[in-house]
């Protein structure tokens, strides 16, 4: 019982903590933007909470870097899942072209999560998006459409039913992530 407890803490403190770490203080940052308006001493209300720090990162690139992480998990989550169906025989193959099927969307919209300014520069921890990915972009999008290509070999393999064949057509986009990650991530 004490250990349910102490797992149920567990995952609640996991649902709680922020997707991305806070942002590192860095140097030279600009100041708060002239509209702030800093309330006197005696204006503030007595219990004023603690001013928040300047956000030193947008916002919407927090989130576009924390939704391109979440997509790189998902997409390893849908390929251990088809492993797991495949080569470790768990009952689910019926399920195994809906992961071959997210998988090869993710694949396919990858590209879309990496802006200028969602790398290094924003100064977060926790981002491994070398500065590759913007000075040779050409390089980073003939890796995302190996990744989008095997990716959608590995669908259209899966719907043959074939499980040697689902295995190799998954190594092959196993190799993807490695041959994008040798070069463009940290
Ligand atoms: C086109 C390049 C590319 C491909 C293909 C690619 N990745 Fe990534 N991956 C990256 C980069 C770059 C990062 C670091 C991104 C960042 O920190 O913003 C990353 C980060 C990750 C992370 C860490 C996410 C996090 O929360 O920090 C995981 C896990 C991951 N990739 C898994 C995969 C898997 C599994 C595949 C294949 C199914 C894959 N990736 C395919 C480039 C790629």
């Amino acid at each position: 019982m004490k250990k349910l407890v102490a797992s149920l803490a567990a995952v609640a403190l996991f649902a709680s903590a922020p997707a991305l770490s806070k942002p590192k203080k860095k140097k030279n940052e600009p100041a708060t933007p002239a509209t702030a308006v800093t309330p006197t001493p005696e204006a503030a209300p007595e219990a004023a909470p603690e001013a928040a720090p300047a956000p030193e990162v947008a916002p919407e690139i927090q989130a576009v870097i924390s939704y391109r992480h979440t997509q790189m998990k998902l997409a390893g989550g849908h390929m251990k899942s088809v492993k797991l169906i495949v080569k470790a025989g768990v009952d689910a193959q019926d399920e195994i072209l809906q992961h071959t099927g997210a998988l090869e969307l993710v694949a396919g919209n990858m590209g879309k999560y990496w802006p200028e300014g969602s790398g290094h520069e924003t100064g977060l921890e926790d981002l491994e998006a070398k500065a590759e990915i913007w000075t040779d972009a050409e390089g980073f999008a003939a890796e995302l459409t190996k990744f989008h290509e095997a990716a959608q070999a590995l669908h259209k393999t899966a719907e043959g039913g074939d499980n040697a064949a689902i295995l190799e057509a998954l190594g092959n986009v196993g190799a993807s992530c490695g041959s994008c990650h040798d070069v463009y991530r940290d």
